[in-house]
């Protein structure tokens, strides 16, 4: 294969049958298709390309700058293409989670601007957040040009055209029958999906999203995923979420057992694919008609800048020992155990016994709006502090609050845990205590 640009070898990824040996399924036939294996690493080497190619030339002759909001992939490769090009880029984003990508961004020649944001991908529809608000402002600015990958047509359009269709030819012009994706943007499960419904429309598509307050990079949770962008619920027959642990679990049998160096979320599509597809094939077994049926899961990018991510949640894979006291293992039986005020006994509670009040979201949600008194400790330094113990005296009262009432509740377990006698979390969150009227004040 000779090329005039490494733009050329974008797409065209294989498609790689996993063993019955490694999934287990038997009357299914499981794809995996690597695009791990675009040039800058990812699925979104795909949209990146797609949203500026048109572009670039005039950007650069207008000496515009390329920006997105984005942490990942998407900047990688938009950094990475606009700078061959010329053109500079910037990307703006929420705290950055992933510190091997924002170094590997400066190593490219990005310039990021991280603001203290709340959620991870961009909620229009969230006024407070300071995401929301560059979103509006750069939109208005012509020196920038803003490729917008949440709501741009051609982030879907790039696996219209190239994911969808080369999954139907490796598969002989069959679609598969089930297509299983995890969803950031939602640009490539709703692209692919679009052209396997058109090759058959009884294709069971199956979008995967991270558990409540967990984290995968790259995707949304359950309660974002409704939210924004290109996302339309009719894409999906059934949206379900994965643990960060069940992820980890997944990539960990890609990398160790299928030879694919898979990064979390290739790992949480394998988890999710199995899982989902294991009910099938029982069913399958079960009326024993000798029917096979086929599944492509896609892996979206790998795992060599995930090692951090890896090290905070499962140190021993990595050689350490398990951290003392982190939040990360907190039992069911220990969340269930955590005594959760609801708005009107959390207010009854702060004027009779005088807890501190432990706020743990971002800080510009915090001077946004908090309850009187409360101290802002956001939720990754709060863990921190637990490493070394605990923070505060063990009968002293404390309250933890955030956005919707679970992480407080894993914190309030963790200090339990660790002997505190008198913690209790505000259930619902400042949303919930916001919602029932109750008083917040704003510095
Ligand atoms: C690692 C990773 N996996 C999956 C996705 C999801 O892809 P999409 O944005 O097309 O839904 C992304 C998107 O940024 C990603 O970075």
């Amino acid at each position: 294969m000779r090329c005039d640009s490494i733009t050329e070898v974008i797409g065209d990824t294989p498609l790689v049958r996993i063993s019955p040996e490694i999934h287990g399924l038997k009357n299914i036939d499981l794809y995996a298709k690597l695009e791990m294996l675009n040039p800058f690493g990812s699925v979104k080497d795909r949209a990146a390309w797609s949203m500026v190619r048109e572009s670039l030339g005039d950007a650069r002759a207008e000496g515009q700058t390329v920006i997105e909001l984005s942490s990942g992939n998407t900047a990688k490769a938009l950094a990475v293409i606009s700078g061959m090009h010329g053109v500079p880029f910037k990307s703006v984003t929420n705290r950055m989670k992933v510190p091997e990508i924002k170094d590997l961004l400066l190593l490219i020649g990005a310039d990021i601007e991280e603001l203290p944001g709340q959620a991870e991908c961009l909620d229009p529809t969230n006024v407070d957040d300071p995401l929301t608000r560059i979103h509006q402002a750069i939109a208005q600015d012509s020196t920038y040009l803003h490729t917008d990958q949440y709501f741009n047509q051609r982030n879907t359009a790039a696996h219209i055209d190239s994911t969808g269709p080369e999954i139907i030819a490796d598969l002989d012009g069959q679609a598969p029958d089930y297509f299983i994706a995890c969803v950031g943007t939602a640009g490539s499960s709703t692209g692919v999906a679009k052209v396997l419904r058109e090759a058959r429309d009884d294709v069971n598509v199956i979008g995967l999203v991270a558990h409540k307050s967990d984290f995968i990079p790259g995707i949304r949770n359950i309660d974002e995923v409704h939210e924004v962008g290109l996302f339309d619920p009719d894409t999906y027959d059934t949206i379900e979420s994965v643990s960060a642990d069940e992820a980890i679990d997944g990539m960990l049998d890609l990398v160790r057992r299928c030879g694919m160096l898979a990064g979390p979320t290739g790992g949480a599509a394998y988890y999710g694919a199995q899982r989902y597809l294991q009910k099938v094939d029982g069913q399958l077994e079960a009326e024993g008609l000798g029917q096979r049926r086929s599944a492509v899961f896609i892996v979206c990018d790998r795992v060599e800048s995930y090692m951090s991510y890896v090290r905070a949640r499962r140190p021993e894979l990595l050689g350490q020992t398990a951290r003392p006291h982190s939040v990360t293992t907190v039992r069911a039986d220990e969340l269930s155990g955590v005594t959760a005020l609801d708005p009107g006994d959390a207010q009854e509670w702060i004027d009779a016994a005088n807890p501190i009040v432990v706020d743990l979201r971002g800080a510009f949600a915090y001077s946004a709006s908090h309850i009187a008194g409360a101290i802002n400790i956001v939720d990754e330094l709060f863990g921190e502090l637990l490493r070394g113990g605990l923070p505060f005296g063990k009968s002293q009262p404390a309250l933890l609050t955030c956005p919707v009432g679970e992480k407080s509740a894993k914190y309030a377990a963790l200090l339990k845990r660790m002997g505190h006698e008198n913690v209790r979390s505000l259930e619902g969150g400042i949303v919930a205590w916001r919602d029932a009227g109750a008083p917040l004040v704003r510095d």
